[in-house]
């Protein structure tokens, strides 16, 4: 049988601790690009894939994710006496569904497979999609389009792009078993090798499709780099149990975890909209 991609699972419990002092009270995923939370952005391509259920998995001092997802109906009424239509039907278009948002948390910071095993049992028998707000793409087609067009509905997939050198040691990393045009079969992934001992330079970039079969390995709680529990050990053993595939994504990848990647993300993002790109790249000009 083969399995539609219907639910995502949103793991935003993290601390920020690169972004502080901006993360001190403020959730790093709703840090905006240009003017839209990193989150907002992560949603939207999951919606446009054709995604119904978001989970998201929060933690303390995150209901700022629930409360931008929920209606505000003073802002809405404002907006309206306003006559500000364009930023009315914005705020309304970017709402969710009733119902079709579910929030659980993850009570201790224990690692990315321990935040997607805490959802557990909203995802039940359904194969699920992952998407890390830290990672946006700017590409003709979203990334988990291009994942969702290539699955065949069976076993799971990863995003991935070629990393050279040292920085490869950021990543879970593919062991690849053989390679196809665009897929790349998996044998195993390790996360966070050092340079000399990684497998390939495949690294995964935060976009999964997986099948409840990985919660055999997560109900293990089994602890592995940096004394956390890795999604990238549970994904290596479901891995020798069904088909996984890394899929090489087209387009820019922008790691908004990291301060130089947020601020390109910025600058491409802002050069990208008519209403800023004549503004930002005249600004720009003036340091060259
Ligand atoms: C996480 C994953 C890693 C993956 C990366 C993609 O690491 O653990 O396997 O390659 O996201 O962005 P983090 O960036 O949270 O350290």
């Amino acid at each position: 049988m083969r399995n539609s991609v219907k639910k995502a699972v949103f793991p935003v419990g993290g601390m920020g601790t690169r972004f502080l002092p901006a993360t001190k009270a403020l959730p790093k995923e709703m840090l905006p690009i240009v003017d839209k939370p990193l989150i907002q952005y992560a949603v939207e391509e999951a919606a446009s894939a054709g995604i119904e259920e978001f989970i998201f998995v929060t933690g303390r001092g995150k209901t700022a994710i629930e409360d931008h997802f929920d209606q505000s109906s003073e802002l809405v009424n404002l907006l309206r006496k306003r006559n500000k239509s364009n930023e009315l039907n914005n705020i309304i278009n970017s709402m969710p569904k009733p119902g079709a948002v579910a929030y659980t948390r993850q009570q201790e910071p224990l690692g990315l497979g321990h935040a997607i095993w805490c959802a557990r049992n909203l995802i039940g028998e359904d194969t699920f999609a992952v998407l890390l707000a830290d990672d946006i793409f700017m590409s003709k087609k979203s990334c988990l389009k291009q994942m969702i067009d290539q699955y065949d509905g069976t076993g799971g997939m990863v995003a991935v792009e070629e990393i050279e050198g040292e920085e490869i040691s950021s990543y879970g990393v593919l062991d690849v078993d053989y390679k196809e045009l665009k897929k790349i079969k998996i044998k195993g992934l390790v996360e966070k090798p050092i340079f000399k001992e990684a497998p390939s330079k495949y690294a995964v970039v935060g976009r999964y499709i997986l099948t409840p079969k990985i919660f055999e390995y997560l109900d293990k709680q089994i602890k592995g780099t940096g004394d956390e529990i890795q999604l990238t050990d549970a994904l290596s053993w479901t891995a020798k149990h069904e088909d996984y595939f890394g899929l090489k994504i087209e387009g820019e990848r922008f790691d908004c975890g990291s301060k130089v990647g947020y601020l390109r993300a910025n600058i491409a993002f802002a050069i990208d909209r008519d209403d800023l790109s004549n503004d930002i790249l005249n600004y720009l000009r003036t340091f060259i």
